[in-house]
């Protein structure tokens, strides 16, 4: 295990972007501004998807985690629930040979048992056909909060006799075996995480764009990611 101030040094030399973690806002306002509905900006939003895993992996990002469906999502009227979950599943079914042609592994984290089996099958398809990949990792957090994931990895060691550690918390969670997220954006111009991982996220960079989610481009993703690079991340450390 390194010690606190080798990483902390490994952090200054490089700043490497492992993992990197996206809150997907503003798709409703986008649409709302086009004079269209809701779902329009869903859609748009579906294709943006695309566009900027496919460029994350280029920059070399090992994990881009997503929110794509959040634990209280679920409050949304039935039909844009409803809407969201055609949209995953086509975006599952379309996606695969994509991501298989640009070697993207697919996963995801959240409660995958309220999704309809048929969803879940997509899913579990999805994962199964680009297991092989070896670049970047996308994680479609679906019916994903951090409050439900912790409390979910905390039953499961309910049975443990010993006390519990940061080891085999984290070897509870649903992100297991994924490193802790280094950079968090959230576009759509709110300041809050909104019960994204919170455990994985405690010594993210956070950055805040008011660019509505269809509306973000490569370009921005580029910008953020320079300011990243340039950040000096101490971990709790002090500078040198
Ligand atoms: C927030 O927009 C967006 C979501 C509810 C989650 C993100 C969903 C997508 C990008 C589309 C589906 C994704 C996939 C992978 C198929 P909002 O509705 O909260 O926008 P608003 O804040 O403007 O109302």
């Amino acid at each position: 295990m390194p010690s606190i101030n080798s990483r902390v040094q490994e952090a200054y030399a490089m700043n490497d972007l492992v993992h990197l973690a996206i809150i997907m806002d503003g798709n409703g306002r986008w649409a709302k501004r086009q004079g269209k509905e809701r779902p329009f900006g869903h859609k748009e939003g579906a294709k943006k998807v695309r566009e900027i895993t496919e460029y994350a992996s280029k920059m070399g990002v090992k994990y881009l985690s997503l929110y794509a469906f959040s634990t209280e999502n679920w409050n949304r009227p039935k039909t844009e629930v409803a809407l969201l979950m055609k949209l995953l599943s086509s975006f599952l079914k379309s996606e695969v040979d994509n991501l298989k042609k640009n070697n993207i592994r697919f996963d995801v984290i959240g409660d995958m048992s309220k999704l309809s089996s048929r969803l879940q099958k997509e899913i579990s398809n999805a994962k199964v056909a680009t297991k092989e990949c070896t670049g970047l990792t996308q994680v479609l957090a679906i019916n994903y909060g951090a409050h439900d994931e912790i409390l979910r990895a905390v039953n499961k060691l309910l049975h443990v006799k010993s006390a519990i550690t940061k080891e085999t918390l984290e070897a509870n969670l649903d992100t297991a075996g994924i490193p802790p997220v280094d950079l968090l954006i959230r576009t759509g111009g709110d300041y809050r995480l909104s019960n994204f991982l919170l455990w994985q996220a405690a010594y993210a960079e956070l950055f805040f764009t008011k660019t509505l989610w269809p509306e973000f481009s490569v370009g921005e993703l580029e910008t953020i990611v320079s300011e990243y690079e340039q950040t000096e991340r101490r971990f709790g450390g002090v500078s040198e």
